[in-house]
C-alpha cells in the first residue's frame, strides 16, 4: 500500500523563483533565504518520495474569475509551467500521476468532498517555487507530482477546518492505493503577507511563529482559527495558510498514529512582501 512519509510546508513567493532563474541566489538579500533551504534539499535527496501530493493555490493563472473551483485535483499526465506575464519559468515540466490521482479523486469524492477534476492546467509560482526551493535546479523534477489547487483568492474560501478534514480524507485515499509508493504531502503558500491596500507589506512574526508552533503541536486547535483572525493578524494573503492544514490533516497522528518528528524548521523575513516559513514533518 502507499504510505504518507512526510509533510513539507513552505511559502511560494514568486520573487524567489525569479532570484533562482536569474542567478541571484548568492546576493546578500537572498543568500540567508536560500541557506535556510539547504538542509531541506539534502533531506529531499536522503528521503526521495515516489510521488508528491502538492497542495497549492492558483493565482488567477489557470483559473480566472470565470471559473473558481474550491478544490481541484490534477489528474493529467503532465503540466507546463505557466506564463504569468513574463514568460514561463525555465523549469522542467511537471509530470503527473494520473492513476494515483484518479484513485484519490474516487476516494475523496466518495468521502463527501466535491473535487473538480482537472485534466489540463498550467502551474504557476504557487507550485513551481516550492519545487525549486526543495529540489534546486534539476533537469527534471525528481518524481511525479499531483497538483491539488485550493481557492484562497476569491471569497468564499474554505475554512481551516474543512481543509484539515480534507487532509484526513486524502490520507485515507493515499493509504488505500494498492502500490507501495512513498508519498509526501506538501502544504504551500503563506506566511503573513498583504499585497494591496493601506496595510500592504504587513508581516507578523509573532503570528507566524505561533502558527508554526501550533501546526506542530495542536493542529486540531489551529484548524478552528476563523478566517477573520488570519486576515487581521496575517494580512489578506496570509489566508493562504489554510492550505497548510490540508497537509497537516494527512499526517499519521491525526489518525491515531505517532506524533511526527520535526526534521527542519526555518523562518525568514522578508522575501519580497512576504514572511517565509518552512517546516518538514516526518511520520514515525
Ligand atoms: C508575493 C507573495 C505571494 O504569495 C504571491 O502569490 C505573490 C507575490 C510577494 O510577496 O510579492
Ligand atoms: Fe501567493
Amino acid at each position: 500500500m502507499a504510505k504518507i512519509t512526510a509533510s513539507v510546508f513552505t511559502s511560494h513567493v514568486p520573487a524567489i523563483g525569479a532570484a533562482l532563474d536569474l542567478g541571484k541566489t548568492a546576493e546578500p538579500y537572498w543568500q540567508p533565504l536560500f541557506k535556510g533551504y539547504e538542509p531541506s534539499q539534502q533531506w529531499m535527496q536522503d528521503n526521495q518520495p515516489d510521488v508528491i501530493f502538492l497542495v497549492f493555490n492558483d493565482h488567477a493563472t489557470a483559473f480566472s474569475l470565470e471559473m473558481i473551483p474550491t478544490f481541484a485535483i490534477g489528474t493529467a499526465a503532465e503540466y507546463q509551467p505557466a506564463d504569468e506575464g513574463w514568460g514561463p519559468r525555465p523549469v522542467p515540466k511537471v509530470m503527473g500521476h494520473p492513476d494515483l490521482a484518479a484513485h484519490i479523486a474516487q476516494s475523496v469524492i466518495q468521502d463527501d468532498f466535491d473535487l473538480t477534476i482537472v485534466n489540463k492546467m498550467d502551474v504557476d509560482h504557487g507550485l513551481t517555487v516550492p519545487l525549486s526551493l526543495m529540489c534546486g535546479q534539476p533537469q527534471a523534477w525528481p518524481c511525479p507530482v499531483i497538483p491539488f489547487a485550493v481557492n484562497v483568492v476569491q471569497y468564499p474560501i474554505p475554512s481551516g477546518m474543512r481543509c484539515f478534514k480534507l487532509g484526513q480524507a486524502i490520507r485515507k485515499a493515499i493509504e488505500s492505493y494498492d502500490q507501495p509508493l512513498k508519498v509526501q504531502i506538501w502544504g504551500t503558500g503563506g506566511m503573513s503577507h498583504q499585497l494591496q491596500g493601506p496595510r500592504a507589506g504587513l508581516i507578523n512574526k509573532e503570528f507566524d511563529n505561533a502558527f508554526l508552533d501550533q501546526l506542530i503541536a495542536d493542529p486540531e486547535g489551529l484548524a478552528k482559527k476563523p478566517h477573520i483572525d488570519y486576515i487581521r493578524e496575517a494580512g489578506s494573503e496570509g489566508i493562504e495558510l489554510v492550505m497548510w492544514l490540508v497537509a497537516r490533516g494527512a499526517m499519521a497522528d491525526i489518525n491515531g498514529g505517532n506524533k511526527p518528528q520535526v526534521k527542519h524548521r526555518f523562518y525568514h523575513v522578508p522575501a519580497s512582501n512576504t514572511a517565509v516559513g518552512h517546516l518538514i514533518l516526518e511520520n514515525q
